[in-house]
C-alpha cells in the first residue's frame, strides 16, 4: 500500500495553507521560550558567517515561513551587540516528502526575507543535510507520522487487527504495534538530525501528546478521525469502495505520551534535553463549528484518503464528515483535551 502523508496542497480554500492556524498556534504560544532556550542555550562561532537553519516536515506555509524568522529573530536578538552581526547570513533549508507541494511552498515565500531559501526533499526519517552543517533545527506537528502501517494491524487474521483506521487507544496489541514503528521512526529521525547538527547545537520539537491516562479516541483528535472512519464505512455500504479495501486501510499516525517521547530521546543518547515544557493554549481565533472542524481534518488527512480510494471518494467522505459533525459537536465540546510540547535538543 503506497501512503501519501503530505497535506493538501495549493493557495485554495481547501488547502493546507488556509487551513493551519491551529498549529501555528503553537509556534506562537512556544516563541517566549524558544527564543529564551536560543538566547541561553545555541553558541555559534560564525567561523564561516553562516547560520543554517532547516524545518523538517516543512508543508506548504505559512507557519514554515514563521518558524524559520522566529528563530532567526532569535539568534540575531542574542548576537545583536556583535559587531559582525550584519555580516551574518542565514541560510533555510525546507524539508518535506518529495510529493509535498513545494511549488506552493516556493512561491508563497515572504519577500522580506532575510535568507537563503532551499528544498531539501525526501523523508526527514534519514538524511537530508551533509554531516556537521546544521545550527538550528525544527520540525512542527510532523513526528506523529509513521514511516509504514504495522503489518499485523491491517491482517485481520491476525491478533493485532485493527478495525479501526487509526490509533484508537483501545486495543493493547494495536496500540504496540503502532508504539514499536513510532520508537523506530522517532529513533532513525534523532539518528539523522545528530549526524546533521553541529555538536552543541539545537533541534526544536513541537507537536501534539496525550495526557496520562486519555486515549486518543477520547480528544477531539481521535473523535474526528473517528469520525472520518465511520464516514468512510458509510461510503463503502453505498458500493462506492471496497469494503475489503477498507479493512486495510490505516492512518499512519500515532501520538505518543509525552513521557514516551522522552524515553526515545534518552535511549537514543545523543542530545542533552535543555527544555521540555508542556503548552497548554487556546487558539482563540479557531472557530469550533462543523464547517471548520471538517475542512481541518481534510487538509491534513484528505490527502492520505485519496491517495487511496481516489478524490472523488475524498469528497464524498468528507461531505458525510461534515453532516455527522454537525450531530457530534455536544461531544466534541466534552472531548478530553489533548496537550502540545515544545522539546528543545542540544546535540552533545
Ligand atoms: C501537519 S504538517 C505540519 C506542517 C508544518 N510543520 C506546520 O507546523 O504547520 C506535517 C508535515 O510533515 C510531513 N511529513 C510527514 N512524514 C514525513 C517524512 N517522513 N519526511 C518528511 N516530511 C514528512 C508531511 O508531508 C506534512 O507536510
Amino acid at each position: 500500500m503506497s501512503t501519501s502523508f503530505t497535506m493538501l496542497g495549493g493557495e485554495g480554500p481547501d488547502s493546507y495553507r488556509q487551513h493551519s492556524k491551529y498549529q501555528g498556534g503553537l509556534f506562537e504560544a512556544a516563541k517566549e521560550k524558544i527564543n529564551k532556550a536560543i538566547s541561553m542555550k545555541l553558541d555559534i562561532d560564525f567561523t564561516s558567517n553562516l547560520v543554517n537553519i532547516a524545518d523538517f516536515g516543512c508543508s506548504t506555509g505559512p507557519n514554515t515561513f514563521k518558524a524559520v524568522q522566529t528563530i532567526i529573530d532569535a539568534v540575531e536578538d542574542k548576537y545583536q551587540k556583535e559587531s559582525y552581526l550584519d555580516e551574518i547570513e542565514f541560510q533555510v533549508f525546507f524539508n518535506d516528502s518529495s510529493n509535498n507541494d513545494f511549488n506552493t511552498l516556493f512561491k508563497t515565500l515572504p519577500q522580506t526575507r532575510k535568507y537563503f531559501a532551499s528544498g531539501v526533499p525526501g523523508s526527514f526519517f534519514g538524511r537530508v543535510l551533509p554531516r556537521n552543517s546544521l545550527h538550528v533545527g525544527v520540525s512542527s506537528y510532523s513526528l506523529h507520522f509513521v514511516s509504514k502501517i504495522p503489518k499485523e494491524i491491517k491482517d485481520r487474521d491476525s491478533h493485532g487487527w485493527n478495525k479501526d483506521i487509526h490509533c484508537t487507544g483501545f486495543s493493547k496489541e494495536v496500540v504496540k504495534a503502532y508504539l514499536d514503528q513510532y520508537k523506530i521512526d522517532m529513533g532513525s529521525f534523532l539518528i539523522a538530525r545528530a549526524q546533521e547538527l553541529v555538536s552543541g547545537r539545537l533541534l526544536l520539537l513541537l507537536g501534539s501528546c496525550l495526557p496520562n491516562g486519555v486515549q486518543m479516541s477520547e480528544t477531539l483528535n481521535g473523535m474526528m478521525i473517528d469520525c472520518i472512519g465511520s464516514s468512510l464505512n458509510d461510503i463503502a455500504k453505498e458500493g462506492l469502495i471496497n469494503q475489503e479495501k477498507l479493512e486495510t486501510f490505516k492512518l499512519p499516525i500515532y501520538v505518543a505520551y509525552a513521557g514516551e517521547i522522552k524515553q526515545i530521546i534518552d535511549d537514543n543518547g545523543c542530545y542533552t534535553i535543555a527544555r521540555f515544557d508542556i503548552i497548554s493554549y487556546e487558539n482563540e481565533e479557531i472557530p469550533f463549528d462543523p464547517k471548520f472542524l471538517t475542512v481541518s481534518f481534510k487538509v491534513t488527512i484528505g490527502g492520505i484518503v485519496s491517495s487511496q480510494f481516489g478524490q472523488h471518494v475524498m469528497e464524498k467522505t468528507f461531505e458525510v464528515v461534515k453532516t455527522k459533525t454537525q450531530e457530534m459537536i455536544p461531544q466534541l465540546a466534552n472531548a478530553k483535551p489533548g496537550m502540545q510540547y515544545l522539546i528543545v535538543l542540544q546535540r552533545i
